[in-house]
This record gives C-alpha cells, sequence and structure tokens, in this order.
C-alpha cells in the first residue's frame, strides 16, 4: 500500500518540487444534495470528485453511477459497481424514509436541503483519512469521526439526539468505516493509475494583462490573466522588478469547460506608477523558467499588430479600387 501510494503521487506529481507549486494530498469524494420540499417529495442529486474533478454522476430516476470520463471505474470491476448502486439506491430510499417519517419529531421545517460529503484523502502514506460529513441547510450538522457519528457544535441539541440515534446501529456504522476507509483508499489509488495520463498531461498557462479604472480617481486596476493550465498549483504575482508587489490580490482559481485552470490577479496602483510593473508566473509546465508580462508592453503589441495590418490594407487597397 505504502509503496504503491508513493509510485502514485510521484506519477502524477513529476518535477514539481518547487514549493509554491507542489499539491501534497489527494482525495476522492462522493457529494450528495438532497432537497425535501414536503412530506411527500424529495429529490437526490449524487456526484463522485477526484479532488475538485468531477468524474461520476448520479443518475436518480434508475439510481445507476454516470461515468464521466474512461478511467472513471479506476480498477473495479462492474460486479463492485453494481453492489455500490445498490447500497447507494437503499441508502436514499432509507434516508428519504426516515426524514419524512420523522421530520416533524426533530423540527426540520419544509423545504429543507441535507448535503453530506463522504470519502477518503491521500495525505500521508500510512494513514488515509476516512470522512463523512453532513450539513442541514447549508451548516454542519453531523460527522463520521473514528467509528461513531459526532454533531457537529452549529448542529446543537438536534444534531446530539440524531447522533445518539445513528450512533445504535453498528451495522451502518461498519458500513461507512468500511467504504471511507477501506474501499475508497482502494478505489482512489486504481484511479490515479487508471487516469494517469490525464493526471498527468501538463498544459502551459496562457497570460495577458488588461486594466480599468477604479472607482477611486487616478487609480487603475491592473489584472493579470493566466488560463489554460493544467496541473492547478500555480504561482503568479504582480512585480516590480525582483519585489513582490504586497497588494497583490488573487482570485479564486477557476475551472474552464476542458478541465484546465484560469486564474485571475489583481493589483491596484496610481496610474502613474504603473509602469515598471510586472506579471509572473510560475508553474511546473514552464520547466523552471518563469514566464513574466510587463506591463505597458502590449501597447509595443498593437504596434506591431499596426505594422503588419497597414501594409496589407495598402495592398488590398488598390486590388479593390481595380475591381470597382
Ligand atoms: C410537494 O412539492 C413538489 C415540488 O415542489 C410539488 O410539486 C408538490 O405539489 C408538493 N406537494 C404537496 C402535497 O404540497
Ligand atoms: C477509535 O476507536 C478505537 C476503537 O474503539 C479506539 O481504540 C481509539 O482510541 C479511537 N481513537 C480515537 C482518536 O478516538
Ligand atoms: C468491513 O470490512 C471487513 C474487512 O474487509 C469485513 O470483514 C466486514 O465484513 C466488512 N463489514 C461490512 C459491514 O461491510
Amino acid at each position: 500500500m505504502l509503496l504503491l501510494y508513493l509510485a502514485s503521487l510521484a506519477l502524477l506529481l513529476p518535477g514539481s518540487d518547487d514549493a509554491h507549486v507542489v499539491q501534497e494530498r489527494i482525495s476522492f469524494h462522493l457529494i450528495q444534495i438532497s432537497s425535501f420540499a414536503n412530506q411527500s417529495w424529495a429529490k437526490h442529486q449524487g456526484s463522485g470528485w477526484l479532488d475538485e474533478m468531477q468524474i461520476h454522476g448520479w443518475e436518480s430516476e434508475l439510481g445507476t453511477i454516470i461515468f464521466l470520463h474512461t478511467w472513471s471505474k479506476g480498477n473495479f470491476r462492474n460486479k463492485e459497481f453494481a453492489f455500490l448502486e445498490l447500497l447507494f439506491r437503499e441508502y436514499f430510499i432509507g434516508l428519504t424514509q426516515q426524514i419524512q417519517t420523522h421530520a416533524s419529531q426533530y423540527h426540520f421545517e419544509y423545504p429543507f436541503e441535507i448535503q453530506a460529503n463522504a470519502g477518503c484523502e491521500l495525505h500521508s502514506p500510512e494513514s488515509p483519512e476516512g470522512f463523512f460529513q453532513a450539513a442541514f441547510e447549508g451548516s454542519d450538522f453531523l460527522s463520521f469521526q473514528n467509528i461513531s457519528w459526532v454533531p457537529a457544535p452549529e448542529g446543537g441539541s438536534r444534531a446530539q439526539k440524531i447522533c445518539d440515534l445513528l450512533n445504535r446501529y453498528e451495522g451502518i456504522k461498519e458500513i461507512v468505516y468500511n467504504l471511507t476507509r477501506n474501499t475508497c483508499p482502494r478505489f482512489l489509488l486504481g484511479l490515479l493509475d487508471a487516469g494517469k495520463r490525464e493526471l498527468q498531461r501538463k498544459v502551459r498557462p496562457e497570460a495577458w494583462l488588461s486594466s480599468r479604472p477604479t472607482v477611486e480617481s487616478g487609480q487603475l486596476l491592473l489584472v493579470c490573466h493566466v488560463s489554460g493550465f493544467y496541473p492547478k498549483p500555480i504561482w503568479v504575482m504582480w512585480m516590480r522588478g525582483e519585489q513582490e508587489q504586497v497588494g497583490t490580490k488573487q482570485d479564486d482559481i477557476l475551472p474552464n469547460a476542458d478541465g484546465t485552470w484560469y486564474l485571475r490577479v489583481l493589483l491596484e496602483v496610481a496610474t502613474e506608477e504603473a509602469s515598471g510593473l510586472s506579471c509572473r508566473v510560475r508553474h511546473s509546465c514552464l520547466g523552471g523558467r518563469d514566464m513574466i508580462l510587463y506591463w505597458g508592453h502590449h501597447t509595443s503589441v498593437n504596434l506591431i499588430l499596426l505594422a503588419v495590418i497597414v501594409p496589407v490594407i495598402l495592398l488590398i487597397i488598390p486590388v479593390l479600387g481595380r475591381k470597382m
């Protein structure tokens, strides 16, 4: 197990030893979103995620897993998926029945939403960690710790009562333990191997700069856009020479439709101080050579374009003139 883990991680993260761009842990998790509209109506959505990449969906009418990638099955056989599908179907049916039966007793007022996040994380080879967390109406409600259900402080006495109830079912606890501590890490290692071509792919970032005036006059918001990169770890900073600019603000890293990533990094400066600034991008695909974009240089790109376009137009005009 230990060797397999190390091998998988080494395969997954070739040469990414730069302190800024290391990813130390990886997880597989299932996300459940259940909406209860009233006493007789409930809907469950399910999905499977390798870190932040969705690789499974859930067809709730048929109660079957949707495999979004060729490698989404990892090294599990169809027999194992059939067993898991059966388990999930029974879970959703049982959950709906239990909640609808006990909603008034526990003061769950319709409509409400329940979310769960369950899976495992490999961050140190000796101890893959399993987790199961549930939320009620968007705030933490309970979780599975070691081998029992533990209420979240936000869940109050209601979460305490439900945990007391759940903790009486040894069989369910054993299943949850097995799924998160045993099945999940086994599945995750298989996934890392089956999906390694996609997971190890390297796509260089593209970057460009833009700016806009801010509400405060005389100030300029400089934006460094970095897009299309994979894997996700990246470091982007506004610089003046070798000096990192402390006012640099980073947005969340957002997904592109093709599975690569997009990031905006912002800096607000006085208009007259903008020249001499640059945006510096460090990513494992760049082979140790940072990408540097100098503010103001895009105007020279425009000049180059102009230098190309003008002669072309000059060539075209006489041709058109002859035709007319
Ligand atoms: C329950 O909610 C569903 C979905 O919003 C709605 O279509 C249905 O009419 C509701 N039923 C009752 C009995 O209120
Ligand atoms: C987890 O449960 C086992 C068995 O009941 C127990 O020996 C161990 O101390 C528990 N660990 C924690 C951190 O609660
Ligand atoms: C949990 O896993 C252990 C070992 O793999 C197995 O003996 C046990 O039957 C499993 N329990 C459940 C409830 O699946």
